[in-house]
């Protein structure tokens, strides 16, 4: 059973007063959506929206149970305590965190109601795995219900240097929260050990010292008659449904339709991901600015299309990033489009599975340039879906995927002349060159896929054989 802030389903109003479940925004929904439906799992999640009522309900092989959150609980332990104050702190403070003690009651009176939820629903002696930064109170809130289950928990988001974690006012609250579950999981060794040593200073418990490993070599932690495990578990994608889906007929004629539509530029540069300060979009479609202004690209030859998901739309932060965005991308088209030809197509909008596949195949570069991010699913997307072996990924060395797609072209996205030669030198990619890039970069996604992810998570955490 998964216990997540979110349903993997959004219920949204439609403006004729009806309402209709779409897909969850983020890579916690896409990764762990195929897994748990395939092991006919329940979920116990937020639908969404403000003060509704939802029955529990079947979904194609999942039990979906809603929590209700009020309009104030959303806007203080989501938009504010989870999304204002724990994910910018987390991502390296590229934001700067809000500290409000009137979000932190929320934040525990919330992860109170999700942890009575599961204790609810969760039979005998089963294994709950809880998600995420925004239920990290939830392992030892569900303990102290119900000691009989076996509890996971796996953070989506980077753990940040124990020097930012510090600065937390509820610092031990959260790590005395977490250690209630039988197996912590990080994407990086880096964040299981600042976790263990948090939990040295913060509550005075005696960790194992050795060095963690990948999938390996977890931590120990000592607790009361429980040994609480803390280790490493990069997370990945359904791999070879991407690669058989971007085989279809279908994806291909659409993307070769993408290209002709766009004029048939020499060059597609595409950037996809939800509209978030820590995805380094405005730095990527600044670096493409200034080869264009110095003459390193040619207008005519290129074309860059921006797909970026709506998200958190309330908070400030969010919105300030939106107009800066918008006006970047009047401007460069401002200078280079011309009649006929638009050299960035920026689109604030979802797309479906098909259709994100078909622009995948259909772009010469991927650019992906986070100024932290815990893992990023796009990058391993976009390696998934070109079995042509065509295409080039540029990649910051700040996504967790970077310690496993070496092959990319890694940049560091606060060095602007680094980020403008690394996108140069994709562009003008040779070919063959391109080729080994990217099968060393399928060697790795095709095997490392999210279900490898959960079953070396579940394994670790001693629930089983899990085929
Ligand atoms: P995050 O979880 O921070 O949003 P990830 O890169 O890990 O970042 O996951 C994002 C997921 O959302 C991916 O599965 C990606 O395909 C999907 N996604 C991002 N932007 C869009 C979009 N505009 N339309 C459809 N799917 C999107
Ligand atoms: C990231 C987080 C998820 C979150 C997703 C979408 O992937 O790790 O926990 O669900 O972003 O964000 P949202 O705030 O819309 O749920």
């Amino acid at each position: 059973m998964v216990v997540a802030n979110r349903l993997p389903v959004d219920l949204e109003r439609t403006e004729d007063g009806n309402q209709r479940w779409t897909q969850s925004p983020g890579g916690l929904v896409s990764a762990l959506e195929p897994f748990l439906r395939s092991r006919n799992g329940a979920w116990v999640g937020w639908p969404g929206v403000p003060d509704v009522e939802v029955d529990e309900f079947s979904d194609d092989g999942l039990v979906l149970h809603p929590v209700r959150l009020s309009s104030a609980e959303v806007r203080d332990y989501y938009e504010g305590f989870s999304n204002a104050t724990l994910w910018p702190l987390y991502h390296d403070v590229v934001a700067r965190p809000i500290f409000d003690r009137s979000w932190w009651d929320a934040y525990v009176r919330v992860n109170q109601r999700f942890a009575e939820a599961a204790a609810a629903v969760a039979g005998d002696g089963a294994t709950v795995w809880v998600q995420d930064y925004q239920l990290q109170l939830v392992p030892t809130m569900l303990r102290e219900l119900r000691p009989d289950l076996r509890i996971g928990f796996f953070l989506h988001i980077p753990f940040p240097p124990v020097e930012l974690f510090m600065q937390l006012p509820w610092r031990a609250e959260i790590v005395r929260g977490l250690i209630g579950a039988d197996l912590v999981g990080f994407h990086r060794p880096g964040g299981a050990q600042n976790f263990l040593w948090l939990a040295r200073q913060l509550i005075g418990l005696e960790p194992s010292r050795g060095s963690v490993g990948v999938r390996s070599r977890p931590g120990m932690v000592q607790v009361d008659d429980r040994t609480v495990r803390v280790g490493a578990f990069p997370i990945s994608i359904d791999a070879a449904g991407l690669d058989k889906l971007s085989r279809t007929r279908s994806v291909i004629d659409r993307a070769a339709q993408v290209r002709e539509e766009l004029g048939s530029p020499k060059k597609i540069l595409l950037g996809i991901d939800r509209l978030d300060y820590t995805k380094g979009i405005d730095l990527r479609l600044q670096a493409f600015h200034e080869l264009l202004q110095e003459g390193r690209v040619e207008p005519d030859d290129v074309t860059f299309i921006q797909l970026a998901t709506p998200s958190r739309e309330r908070v400030e932060h969010y919105q300030q990033m939106r107009v800066d965005i918008e006006q970047i991308v009047g401007r460069i088209n401002g200078e280079f489009g011309r009649v006929g030809h638009t050299v960035l197509h920026y689109l604030h909008q979802s797309i479906d599975r098909s259709e994100l596949a078909a622009m995948f195949l259909a772009a010469d570069v991927m650019v992906v340039t986070p100024l932290r991010d815990g893992m990023n699913l796009v990058c391993k997307e976009y390696v998934a879906a070109r079995h042509d072996l065509g295409g080039a990924l540029l990649l910051s060395e700040f996504a967790g995927a970077a310690a496993e797609l070496s092959s990319a072209f890694l940049v560091n996205p606060h060095d602007l002349d680094g980020v403008k030669n690394a996108l140069e030198q994709a562009i003008k990619l040779d070919p063959a060159e391109g080729r080994r890039r990217m099968r060393a970069l399928r060697r790795q996604v095709l095997t490392h896929d999210v279900d490898r992810w959960a079953r070396s998570f579940l394994e670790a955490l001693g629930a089983g054989p899990t085929t």
